[in-house]
């Protein structure tokens, strides 16, 4: 029998079908190591461009945070025992976001203060996507892979760190809190775009290749 396909794939339900087969958890945990990893060089630059010596040591915990989630969600994928297919171009979610708000590396921090106040409420805004994501995949793994869950919750513990921190680090670079409201929800809008497309896209890419698991006719 064909499986039914849904309309959304970041939802309970599409999380369901995705982590309850093999293939598609593989990727999908795969796909977030991807995403944990995928800083464009921008930690990089934020230690070569912010001058305050306090924050250099919470960028270097957070660059050493992604990379060590990146490491964890690599040792789930090891356990399910399948072989993940790479991620195509096309669901870079990181490079969908650099491309749809327009930024590269050189003028990310042509404008000083200003330059540094819209990078960290562009990190935050995409931390509070994971820490609003991560939440629906742990709940979807419990069931068929409760140590991964276990690994996503402490994820999500550190995500959840992480907004914090970069809204004191935009709201201290911010020349006002109006300026700061502005461009969190550019940074919103513009996150919400590439997150969408990259949602569309992900789904095409998971019915194709046969990633979704039948939960059968209830679900
Ligand atoms: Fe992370
Ligand atoms: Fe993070």
């Amino acid at each position: 029998m064909q499986a039914a396909v849904p309309a959304e794939l970041f939802t309970p339900v599409g999380y369901a079908r995705l982590l309850a087969s093999p293939r598609g958890r593989a990727f999908h945990l795969h796909w977030m190591a991807h995403a944990e990893e995928a800083d464009e060089g921008v930690f990089d630059e934020l230690l070569a461009h912010v001058d305050a010596p306090d924050l250099h040591k919470l960028i270097q915990i957070h660059a050493d945070d992604e990379t060590r989630h990146a490491r964890l969600l690599r040792e789930c994928v090891a356990r399910v025992g399948v072989v993940p297919e790479p991620v195509p171009d096309e669901l870079l979610y990181v490079e969908r976001l650099r491309r749809t708000a327009g930024a590269d590396l050189e003028s990310l921090f042509a404008n000083g203060a200003a330059s540094i106040m819209q990078i960290f409420a562009m990190l935050q805004v995409v931390e509070e996507r994971g820490v609003s994501q991560f939440p629906l995949v742990e709940r979807a793994l419990r069931p068929v892979d409760p140590e991964s869950a276990g690994v996503v919750a402490g994820i999500i513990r550190d995500e959840r760190r992480h907004v914090q921190y970069a809204r004191a680090i935009s709201r201290r670079y911010a020349p006002d809190p109006a300026t700061l409201e502005l461009v969190l929800g550019l940074c919103r809008e513009v996150e919400g775009q590439a997150f969408a497309e990259n949602e569309r896209a992900y789904l095409r890419f998971a019915v194709t290749h046969g990633l979704l698991a039948e939960l059968g006719a209830a679900r």
